[in-house]
């Protein structure tokens, strides 16, 4: 039997809906998906304004969902679950993709799920040419969570250590800001690294040998700060790029060892790495080196489904249902959940 998934992501400030098909048992298959990304819009804020992303994920969603239908060459009718992120993320934003995910469902007379945002960057390599095997470490990191979680499972997650303060998406982004680099910062502030040094600043490692798997990125912002204001004047290029290099350095050292101290806790000889500081080509090579000398494989997403995106929504749905792990609903009156702790997520 197959089934047809519609997912639809609106929980930051990128639109994205996807169409993905399951067939018994085996990994879900990606139709085809589109996004919108609102970086443009916010980029003049210097962030994300809650208020315009929730008004254009309403402009963008039923285009977008045309047009996934018509490149997949599905009827709308043959659509067999609706699913949208039902958290976390900014309230208003997430409401959109819920409002349309129950219009469709009641409108199709079809259940709708909603999924959890993490649980979708989690499951994202499952898409990839080279899908994972249960059990595994997962590293997640985004803009808005760093988490390294023990997972056994669809829908069965441990919290094995967690930021304190700052993500590492924040660290990346505020640190880029300071360097007068526009948002989103990640890949602007890895740009500009590639052409610095990154041992000319020393920046603090937070929480390296702290014993646990937590992890803190207040502190390096901090230092970030500091070092700046000690550039006489504006600093000249080689100094942005230098202290760029140094930040990038910090941030990936500290990712790579707790991860690797995740693997040695578990005993566990896969990662996998998802959310958007996972496009992170720096912080990509050095896992790669130090997990091929441990004998530990490492699992990407697909580089274009790193960042937030619909088909990742449609992913977890699918797989949630394959797994039994989740009821689809056929009422739809919905909520959000814009705080929603992913070990909250228990299998059915
Ligand atoms: O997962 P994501 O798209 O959205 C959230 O759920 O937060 O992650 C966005 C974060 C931002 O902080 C962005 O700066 C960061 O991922 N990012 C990167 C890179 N690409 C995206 N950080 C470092 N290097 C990159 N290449
Ligand atoms: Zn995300």
């Amino acid at each position: 039997m197959s089934t047809l998934v519609l997912g639809i992501e609106s929980s930051c400030d990128e639109t994205g809906v996807a169409l993905v098909r399951t067939r018994d048992g085996g990994v879900p298959e990606l139709l085809a998906h589109a996004l919108h990304t609102q970086v443009a819009m916010h980029a003049a804020y210097g962030g994300v304004v809650p208020e315009l992303a929730s008004r254009d994920h309403i402009r963008r969603v039923i285009p977008l969902a045309e047009q996934v239908l018509a490149e997949a060459g599905q009827a709308l009718t043959a659509i067999d679950l609706v699913a949208y992120t039902r958290g976390p993320g900014l309230a208003g934003a997430l409401l959109v993709g819920a409002g349309l995910a129950c219009a469709l469902g009641a409108a199709l007379e079809k259940p709708v799920l909603g999924v959890h945002h993490l649980e979708g960057h989690l499951l994202s390599p499952f898409l990839s040419a080279d899908p994972p095997e249960f059990p595994f470490v997962a590293l997640l990191v985004s803009g808005g969570h760093t988490q390294l979680m023990r997972v056994d499972g669809v829908g069965r997650y441990t919290l094995l250590g967690e930021t304190i303060d700052d993500a590492a998406g924040e660290a990346f982004d505020k640190s880029a800001k300071l360097l007068g680099l526009g948002y989103p910062g990640g890949p602007a502030l890895a740009r500009l690294a590639e052409f610095g040094d990154a041992t000319a600043y020393k920046l603090p490692r937070p929480l390296l040998h702290s014993g646990d798997l937590d992890f803190s990125f207040a502190g390096l912002k901090t230092a970030v700060l500091t070092q700046a204001r000690r550039f006489e004047g504006a600093p000249c290029d080689q100094q942005r790029a230098d202290l760029a290099a140094s930040t990038q350095a910090a941030i990936v050292e500290v990712l790579v060892k707790k991860s690797l101290k995740a693997l040695e806790a578990t005993g566990l000889k896969r990662l996998v790495v998802a959310g958007g500081v996972g496009a992170n080509r720096l912080l990509r090579e050095q896992l790669d080196a130090a997990c091929a000398r441990r004998g530990v494989r490492v699992h990407y997403p697909e580089l274009h489904l790193c960042t937030d995106n619909g088909a990742m929504i449609a992913l977890a749905a699918a797989m949630r249902l394959q797994a039994g792990a989740a009821e689809p609903s056929e009422v739809y009156a919905f909520d959000v959940k814009p705080r929603w702790p992913l070990d909250e997520l228990a299998a059915a």
